[in-house]
């Protein structure tokens, strides 16, 4: 079944921005959740520039469908998500200086230490593991091989595309990525860039999609629309 996630980061941001307590990521959780949203993500980052380990734990208390911690592979990182008991903990790549995560991982290089270091202990903590991965064949067979439950396409290269061309050979690269995920045995889900406008042609051509995390487009949208409207709209549009 298709469904959205919410990423809420950026209401963490705005909150921030000011060092005030307004507005509250939690709440939006909770109004996205009641809105229709199958669940919360958010990336608790290294430097803490927008979701704070005090928002982990309040959000840990309200959210009641799938709680998709995303962040960087690092033992901090591993220790607070083991201890949260999420349901899903989604591995990024992160680099300090960038605005925004820039891709999927690198399986071929961080093979080795995922398969020792970063899976033994999410896996005794019962955390579901979810790779953000480019729409790379070679990449998501060691997705399979190391044993993640989901793999989360990264759509942020289809979404940033400028030309019809590169949109339809990236479109193409995902819909055979999500091919061989489900053919693996692995949640297909997606994410990054994704918007009221690119969404449909997305939806239209990609099989096997399970959970489609969106932040940046929503919480612009929610400014004119509401939060609720505009989690509303997305979540029926996802749900097909
Ligand atoms: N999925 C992952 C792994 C991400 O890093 C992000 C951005 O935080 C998203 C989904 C959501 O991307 P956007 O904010 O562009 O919708």
């Amino acid at each position: 079944m298709r469904q959205l996630l919410v990423n809420i980061d950026h209401v963490a941001t705005l909150r921030n921005a000011r060092g005030e307590h307004v507005p509250d990521p939690v709440r939006a959780a909770e109004v996205a959740e009641n809105a229709g949203a199958a669940g919360i993500v958010f990336h608790l980052r290294e430097d803490r520039r927008h979701i704070r380990d005090d928002d982990v734990l309040r959000l840990r208390e309200v959210v009641r469908g799938i709680f998709d911690f995303e962040m960087a592979p690092s033992d901090e990182m591993i220790t607070i998500c083991s201890r949260m008991k999420a349901d899903y903990a989604t591995l990024v790549p992160e680099n300090r200086e960038e605005l925004t995560t820039e891709g999927g991982l690198d399986m071929k290089r961080v093979k080795e230490d995922f398969r020792s270091r970063v899976f033994p202990p999410l896996k005794e903590a019962g955390v579901g593991i979810s790779l953000f991965i480019d729409p790379v064949p070679e990449d998501i067979a060691i997705a399979a091989e190391l044993g993640a439950e989901a793999v989360e396409l990264h759509t942020g290269t289809y979404a940033n595309a400028t030309d019809p061309q590169t949109s339809r050979l990236e479109l193409e690269r995902l819909r055979d990525a999500a091919v061989q995920v489900h053919s693996l045995g692995m949640r297909v889900n997606a994410g990054h860039g994704l918007n009221f406008e690119n969404i449909h042609p997305f939806l239209d051509q990609v099989p096997h999609l399970q959970d489609i995390s969106i932040g940046h487009a929503l919480i612009a949208d929610a400014l004119f629309r509401g939060l609720e409207n505009t989690v509303r709209h997305m979540a029926d549009i996802i749900a097909g």
